[in-house]
């Protein structure tokens, strides 16, 4: 082998390394599309709470008691956690004694979604919690039909993450409280993570007011904003009716009845 092929072989393999941990690990398969952000979830979701190690009381203190703080008086609303994951969201909020309300989490995943639902039942949280497989794309509800609309450490993995927030900001009702998450760190991922002048932009654009951008944790800041106008309190006995609600004709063009939330 001559010089210049154990050189190429030498800068060769380290990249294809680099370029492997990078598409895999680091942007967790979203480069190289939908399915394979899913195929990666389903993978690694019996490791994943290990992996993130969640801080319950720190969940407890800096998602689920400032939801309720800002819902207040409400007690009992309806929320909508899109790509919930392991029910990180909808179990924190059901520990927490002063909600009474209902939380759908949505996630695209067979596999998260049966590590959730394992542990809504060991707590015996389903009155609390309805769980269900659909796309974060087109959410299969009715416009204004939710209270609380949450997306947490997502929104980057997303197809598209434009579309996927018009969603959220389509089913959350005027007047309701919208918390997402945007990443500190948005170097490594390229036209994914968004910066703060970019979120506020985007939901500038889509008619949310007093948005509120708060450093959360090292990789993520926690972004809260509420849908403008006013309107009643969906509230969580009518989640089946909402469950059953239909999205608008323009969310429609993918929806089919047969692809319907799988529900728990
Ligand atoms: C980093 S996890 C966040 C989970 C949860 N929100 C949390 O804070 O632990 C990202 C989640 O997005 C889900 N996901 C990825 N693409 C999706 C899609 N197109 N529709 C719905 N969920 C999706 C994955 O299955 C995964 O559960």
């Amino acid at each position: 082998m001559d010089f210049i092929s154990v050189l190429a072989i030498f800068v060769a393999l380290p990249a294809t390394g680099f370029l492997i941990w990078w598409l895999i690990i680091e942007t967790e398969g979203v480069y190289l599309g939908k399915r394979m952000v899913i195929l990666l979830y389903d993978l690694y979701a019996s490791r994943y709470d290990r992996i993130k190690q969640f801080d319950e009381q720190a969940d407890l203190t800096l998602i689920s008691q400032p939801i309720m703080a800002r819902i207040h008086p409400a007690t009992a609303p309806l929320i909508l956690d899109v790509a919930t994951g392991a029910g990180r969201l909808p179990l924190i909020m059901a520990r927490n004694a002063r909600f009474s309300g209902h939380v759908i989490g949505l996630d695209a995943s067979r596999r998260m979604l049966k590590v959730a639902r394992r542990k809504v039942a060991a707590e015996r949280f389903e009155r609390y919690i309805t769980l269900m497989r659909h796309d974060a794309g087109e959410l299969p509800f009715a416009d204004n039909s939710f209270d609380v609309v949450t997306c947490l450490e997502a929104l980057e993995f997303l197809p598209d993450p434009r579309a996927a927030l018009r969603e959220m900001c389509r089913a959350l009702r005027p007047g309701g409280l919208l918390l997402t998450t945007i990443r500190i760190d948005t170097r490594w991922m390229p036209n994914r993570a968004w910066s703060e002048a970019r979120m506020r932009r985007e939901l500038a654009a889509l008619n949310m007011r007093d948005i509120q951008v708060a450093i959360w944790q090292e990789d993520y800041s926690q972004v809260w904003a509420w849908k403008a106008g006013e309107s009643e309190l969906i509230g969580a006995n009518r989640r089946e009716e909402v469950l059953h609600s239909k999205p608008p004709r323009q969310s429609l063009q993918n929806w089919h009845p047969l692809r319907r939330a799988k529900l728990n």
